[in-house]
This record gives C-alpha cells, sequence and structure tokens, in this order.
C-alpha cells in the first residue's frame, strides 16, 4: 500500500525536535546546526572537500549494508550542511550526526538499534572527516602496521602477527578517494601522473601509497602507525625483547660515545631500538638527526631535526639524506644520527664517525650483523668511486664500533639476537666479535621460541674506553649476568 502519510518536508518535521533540543540543552546544538536548509547539493559537500564522493553513495562495505541504512546514509549526508560541518569541533560533529541518523530513522521508520545508530554516525563522520574505514584501525593502539591491498584486502599487524581484519572499502574509487585525501593533507597528488606517494598522517604515522597501474590489484596503502608512548628500554624488557642486563650492554654502548648501527629487517624494530638508545644520550650534547621521514623520538633539549625532500612532480628539488649529512657536518653536532642508511650518505656517514663526532648511530636493513657490514661497504663502494675495497674496509672498521642485531622471530617477538663488535681489520678481514648472541633452544607447546645468550670470551677492543667513562666494572657485570 502506498504511503498514506508521506514524510513532512523535512525541516518542518524537525523543527519542534531541534527547538526542545535546543532549549533543553544549552550549549549544545541540535542537529539543527549541521542541516541545511534547503534540499542541497550533494556536490557541494564534495566541492567543500568534507565529504568524498564514495562517502556520498554508499557504506564502505564491511559497515552496514542493509538496503535502508544505504538509503538512510545518503539522506543524511543529503541534510548536512558541508560548513556547518567544516566547523565543528569532530567531538562535537559525531553528536550531531548521530542526532540527525536517528530523527531521519524516526522520520523514515527504519528500525535501528542503538549501536547501529551510533555505528552508522561514525561511519559518516569517518568518511568525512578521517580515513573512512581505516579509522577505527588507527585509533586501535594494538595495531603497529595496517596494510591495504585494494579494496577488499585489509592487513595488520597486531603483537608481531600479521592477521586479516573485515575491513573493506566499498570499491577502488572509495579507496582511491581515501588515498587522495592522505596525500592532499601533505600538499601532494597520487593519480595516474605520479601514483607513488609517502606522507605522515596528523598523527605522525607513516604512509606509502602506490596506486594502478603500479599496484595490480588495486590502490595499496601500507602505514606504520606512530606509537604514541615511545617504547623504552623498560618496555623492550617487559615484551621479552631484552633482558635487563642486555639493556645495561646497550645503554653503556650508547654512554660511551660507541658508534652503533642496529641492523635488523623491515618491522623488526631497528628505529624503537635506535630511539630507546638515545635516551642515554647526555642532554648536554648537540644532536643532529637525519630522516627520510621524521619518526625519532629524542627526549633531548638540544636536537635539530632534517628530513629529505623528495623530488616535486617537475623532478626538481629533492634534497637526500646525503646533502643532509654533509650539512649535518657543517652544524657543529656532537653526534649525528640517521634514521637509516641506504644509499650514498653511508660514506658521510663514515667520515662523521671517523672526524670526531662519535656517538654517532644509525639504523640498517641486514639480517645479520656480518651482512650489516658488507651492506655498508657496498652503498659506500656504489657512491665513491676510486677507492679501493680495502681502503673503504679499513673506513668501516675504524669508523663502527659496534652492530646490534634485531630480530622479529616468528612466534611475533621481537629480539635483540646479536651484538657484535668490530675490533678491527688483519689484512682484509674484519675481526669481529660477538659480544653475545641468542641461540634457539626449543620452543614453548604455543609456539614461543626459548633460547639462551651465548657471551663471548674476548676482550673487548674498547675496553680503554670503557675504562675512561668508569663503566667497564658495570660491563663486565652486565656480560656475566646474559650468561647467566
Ligand atoms: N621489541 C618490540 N616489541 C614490540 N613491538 C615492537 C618492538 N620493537 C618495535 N615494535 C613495533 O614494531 C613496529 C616496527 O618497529 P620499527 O622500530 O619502526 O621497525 P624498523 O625500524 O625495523 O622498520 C612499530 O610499530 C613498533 O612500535
Ligand atoms: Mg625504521
Amino acid at each position: 500500500m502506498a504511503d498514506q502519510h508521506p514524510p513532512e518536508p523535512p525541516n518542518h518535521a524537525h523543527a519542534p525536535v531541534f527547538g526542545r533540543r535546543a532549549r533543553e540543552d544549552q550549549d549544545a546544538p541540535a542537529a539543527a546546526a549541521i542541516v541545511v536548509a534547503e534540499r542541497p547539493g550533494l556536490a557541494e559537500l564534495a566541492n567543500a572537500g568534507a565529504v568524498s564522493a564514495a562517502a556520498l553513495a554508499a557504506a564502505p562495505g564491511g559497515g552496514l549494508a542493509r538496503a535502508e541504512i544505504v538509503d538512510l546514509r545518503a539522506l543524511c549526508l543529503s541534510k548536512m550542511d558541508a560548513t556547518a560541518v567544516a566547523t565543528l569541533h569532530p567531538g562535537r560533529l559525531l553528536i550531531e550526526v548521530e542526532r540527525l541518523v536517528s530523527d531521519l530513522a524516526t522520520e523514515r521508520r527504519v528500525q535501528l538499534n542503538g549501536r547501529e545508530q551510533r555505528q552508522l554516525a561514525t561511519e559518516l563522520v569517518d568518511d568525512m572527516l578521517g580515513l573512512g574505514p581505516l579509522e577505527p584501525l588507527l585509533l586501535d593502539e594494538s595495531i603497529n602496521d595496517i596494510m591495504v591491498n585494494g579494496p577488499d584486502h585489509v592487513f595488520v599487524e597486531r603483537a608481531g602477527k600479521l592477521v586479516q581484519v573485515q575491513v573493506r572499502f566499498r570499491d577502488w574509487q572509495h579507496l582511491t578517494n581515501i588515498c587522495q585525501r592522505i596525500a592532499a593533507s601533505v600538499g601532494r597528488r597520487v593519480d595516474e601522473a605520479s601514483p607513488m606517494v609517502d606522507a605522515r598522517l596528523k598523527d605522525g604515522s607513516r604512509v606509502n601509497i602506490i596506486l594502478p597501474p603500479l599496484a595490480l590489484d588495486g590502490p595499496t596503502i601500507s602505514i606504520r602507525k606512530f606509537s604514541k608512548k615511545p617504547i623504552d628500554f623498560q618496555k623492550l624488557i617487559s615484551y621479552g625483547s631484552l633482558t635487563p642486563a642486555i639493556a645495561r650492554i646497550l645503554e653503556i654502548a650508547a654512554r660511551c660515545r660507541l658508534n652503533i648501527i642496529v641492523s635488523g629487517g623491515t618491522g623488526s624494530g631497528k628505529t624503537t631500538m635506535m630511539n630507546a638508545m638515545s635516551r642515554f644520550i647526555d642532554t648536554a650534547e648537540r644532536i643532529v638527526t637525519v630522516e627520510d621521514a621524521a619518526e625519532l623520538q629524542l627526549q633531548q633539549p638540544h636536537i635539530v631535526r632534517l628530513e629529505t625532500r623528495p623530488p616535486s612532480l617537475e623532478g626538481k628539488g629533492e634534497v637526500n639524506a646525503r646533502d643532509l649529512v654533509r650539512n649535518a657536518l657543517r652544524m657543529r653536532p656532537d653526534r649525528i644520527i640517521i634514521g637509516e642508511v641506504r644509499g650514498a650518505e653511508a660514506f658521510d656517514m663514515l667520515q662523521a664517525m671517523n672526524t670526531g663526532h662519535d656517538g654517532s648511530m644509525s639504523t640498517i636493513h641486514a639480517n645479520n650483523t656480518r651482512d650489516a657490514l658488507s651492506r655498508i661497504e657496498n652503498m659506500v663502494q656504489m657512491s665513491s668511486m676510486g677507492l679501493s675495497p680495502k681502503a673503504i674496509r679499513m673506513q668501516v672498521v675504524a669508523a663502527v664500533n659496534v652492530i646490534v642485531q634485531v630480530e622479529r622471530q616468528r612466534d611475533g617477538g621481537r629480539r635483540v639476537t646479536q651484538v657484535t663488535e668490530i675490533a678491527g681489520i688483519e689484512g682484509e678481514t674484519q675481526l669481529l666479535n660477538d659480544i653475545f648472541k641468542f641461540e634457539m633452544t626449543g620452543e614453548t607447546p604455543t609456539g614461543k621460541i626459548i633460547g639462551r645468550y651465548v657471551v663471548s670470551r674476548i676482550r673487548s677492543s674498547f675496553t680503554e674506553r670503557l675504562q675512561y667513562f668508569g663503566l667497564e666494572r658495570s660491563w663486565n657485570e652486565a656480560l656475566a649476568e646474559i650468561e647467566s
């Protein structure tokens, strides 16, 4: 049967409700605050940038998908005033949108329970202001990484394990819009002409976007979330990544200004480890950091942070890590900290380490400490024609004191697995000494790795330095404790 009571014009229908609410709750403007007077153009919202085109159309998959709710969503969007939406505080906006949802649901006789009502309002707000279906994942503090492989495949890393989650985007366009919003927030564009972008979210999380045709299965986003509370040694110990004695060894290494490289695979915790070690740098020192995307969270008062710049769309204006390390050397640093060595800057890093900026640190992508050394050699080789392999090797040996290997192990735990000192060189062979090394001995029934640390008997080549800083005894005691 046809609807015998066609809904009244929306504004008329709402007026008494809003009036009453406004009187009841003076500092809480009613939903009217975000409702347009006339039937609005959806396009206006999209033009104002407040709403993505996809948000206007329908629910992100994985959200509420009942046909009547999809209609309700479109109706809500059509009633919202872009300017009001853009000026309201997000928390306020959610309350307003929830009221609007509730009122419209009543008006249209759509049955919504409280949870659905709240969810629909949240989805609307997330799509208008945030990153749509990604928002809940960004808020979830147990998640470190978010990986979107096209609209239907979203994975997260939680407690060291990759798992797929039931989050979906409506289609390629919906996902592409969110990619574009991320890029726009850092003043970049991402489209077929420039399909790769690195960006940072407001909360400091790092994002990489790569679009089709380069990414074959749809727009692809990788997010490394910025942890709000930096992980310190105390936490690393509680996670089982370190023992207190190992923490002590690393602390001493940082305190007595050894040049340190943290080595490991992607996401193994290199940056986290370097961050944690940096706590032991004296507050009186001037530190210059060089990063591709600033993620270090140093606590010292005297810090200069430098960040590389990719070339513009016209291919101009690039400033790479090498340029910045060279510049850093002219800034009277006490220590230089390089987020990660990946290329030509390796040469300049060695220069820094060899010219009085001891206590410098960096990370490198390598499978073990020996591999880390040969990778540095290769990087230097490629950037400095003319130096003989032997000369390069001698430079590396003179510069780097200690390599700390971190690993994400198959039980999901991250662990310091090896600390190697570069003791010297004989002919062309570097003399490496594993100060200690993790050896796996077995697994618990639940798959947790068990093992022990084996400690070297060789006297450290930097014993004199330990003595100079009055830390030799402490070092030896910590070593003895690691083994016990
Ligand atoms: N020991 C650890 N235990 C648990 N989580 C860790 C640990 N180390 C790092 N993480 C988390 O793992 C993610 C990757 O760490 P990060 O230090 O950025 O890795 P990398 O620099 O090796 O790529 C981050 O989200 C970080 O918070
Ligand atoms: Mg890193």
